[in-house]
């Protein structure tokens, strides 16, 4: 259900986009919908970004945006940074990928280990869907039991075993509590009764389920900050109780870092003192290449050791490559702890002011995030979940989504986005400027 108001700022948005209209209907000839990437689509249609500098991304139109996406959070040093561009010049000129290791691996994987309290060892892989995917498998394989937790509306990527309860709609929720739902029709039945699908935040909930199902269960797969639920933090005490009974239940606890690794060197872990079994990484440690990991406890991340016979295989003809190692290790030095600080700091005055703004307008509106994450949802409610999430106003998030678009700013569809080394307090104001600017023209006739 759109609005005039929603539907003036598409208009705007079109009539500043011509040269991406275009580049859509060419790209849909080739593309089902002009797309390869579920996310980076929106409706009427994404602009085609030229090129990207710093904390600015240029659509093919000329138009110049103030990037708070940056690939999903992930270019935490902002646009083709020079130590970045500078370590890419120099292994490419060498070679991008080989079927052998290099030394580029080690350094990136020490950088990891030292820095994050749960990792014994790590493996790198070419995405965070595969990092969950092979993280799933370990422990599946070290617990020799099939059936794997996670939380209702949470993402962790697209292999199957995740794809389930990811975006439920409201009609089809059970008001009794979270079921497993399969995302698409025709998904195996089979893999939806090995899921089990927990309340996020809701530790009496989680506790009754998972002591009812621990004799199939290998392990809970959460993300510290559910990034659905715009970079929404798990109460401390939830974490902290997830990581006693699953302990106590003899299941592994899997932290998803791929986003939250970017809050501190040892990720939300080291932030929410909570330490999980395995750790799936991805996005920022790729310094903007493709990338993902996961690694945690020796004697888990001893089955991957093929000096030992390796009972799991895992392949990748791109894993590790040194063209990701070495932008990550670039994006990883420059990630001092007084950097993580000052980050943190600035997304705490941002959240602030947006909290502040949207009281001042008198709009109902929750701003979650935690350190360099925010996200914005326009209800009256706390949110604490998946469902919470779900009631907030969809509209209105589009609106001003599109309508900061057309102020040159770039948030992720669901209004959330992140900060990067380049933000100062100018990037900040200008960001709650414009959404004031966006929230006074969605509300007048
Ligand atoms: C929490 C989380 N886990 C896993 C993934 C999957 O990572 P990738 O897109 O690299 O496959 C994402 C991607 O957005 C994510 O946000």
């Amino acid at each position: 259900m759109s609005t005039p108001q929603v539907q003036r700022e598409i208009a705007r948005f079109v009539s500043r986009t011509p040269g991406s209209r275009a580049l859509q209907q060419e790209a849909a000839r080739y593309l089902p919908g002009g797309s390869s990437r579920t996310t980076a689509y929106f409706e009427p249609y994404p602009i085609f970004v030229d090129r990207g500098e710093g904390h600015y991304v240029y659509d093919v139109d000329g138009n110049r945006y103030l990037d708070f996406m940056l690939n999903a959070t992930s270019l935490i040093l902002g646009h083709a940074h020079p130590a970045i561009v500078g370590a890419l010049q120099e292994q490419a000129s060498r070679g991008t990928a080989f079927s052998a290791p290099t030394e580029a691996q080690i350094r990136l994987a020490r950088l990891l280990c030292e820095r994050l309290p749960s990792l014994d060892t790590v493996r790198f892989t070419n995405s965070g869907t595969e990092a969950t995917l092979m993280a799933l498998r370990a422990a599946r394989a070290f617990t020799r039991k099939p059936k794997i937790a996670k939380f209702e509306g949470g993402y962790h990527g697209s292999h199957e075993y995740v794809s389930v309860s990811v975006r439920p709609p409201a009609a089809r929720l059970d008001p009794a509590g979270p079921t497993a739902l399969p995302e698409y029709p025709g998904q195996p039945p089979g893999v939806i009764a090995e899921v089990l699908v927990l309340p996020y935040n809701d530790l009496p909930r989680c506790a009754r389920l998972l002591r009812q199902h621990r004799e199939e269960l290998a392990c809970v797969l959460v993300e510290p900050v559910a990034s659905a639920f715009g970079y929404l933090p798990a109460r401390r005490e939830f974490l902290v109780g997830l990581r006693e009974l699953t302990a106590e239940l003899g299941l592994l606890l899997i932290f998803d870092e791929v986003q939250s690794v970017r809050l501190a060197p040892g990720g939300a872990q080291e932030v929410l003192g909570v330490v999980p079994d395995l750790t799936c990484l991805g996005k920022t440690i790729g310094g903007g290449m493709p990338v993902g990991a996961f690694g945690g406890r020796a004697e888990v991340m001893a089955l991957f050791d093929p000096t030992r016979g390796a009972p799991l295989a895992h392949a990748g003809t791109f894993n590790a490559n040194p063209m990701t190692m070495v932008a990550g290790e670039a994006t990883l030095r420059c990630l001092t702890p007084e950097v993580y600080a000052r980050l943190g700091a600035l997304g705490e005055s941002l959240r602030q002011q947006l909290r502040a703004l949207f009281a001042r307008l008198q709009v109902p509106a929750q701003v979650t995030g935690i350190g360099s994450f925010f996200g914005i949802h326009f209800t009256a409610e706390a949110i604490v979940d998946y469902r919470s999430v779900l009631r907030g106003d969809r509209t209105l998030a589009q609106g001003l989504f599109v309508g900061l678009i057309n102020e040159g700013i770039l948030l992720q569809s669901s209004c959330a986005g992140a900060l990067c080394t380049l933000t100062t307090a100018a990037e900040v104001e200008a960001l709650v400027a414009a959404v004031e600017r966006v929230m006074r023209r969605l509300r007048s006739p």
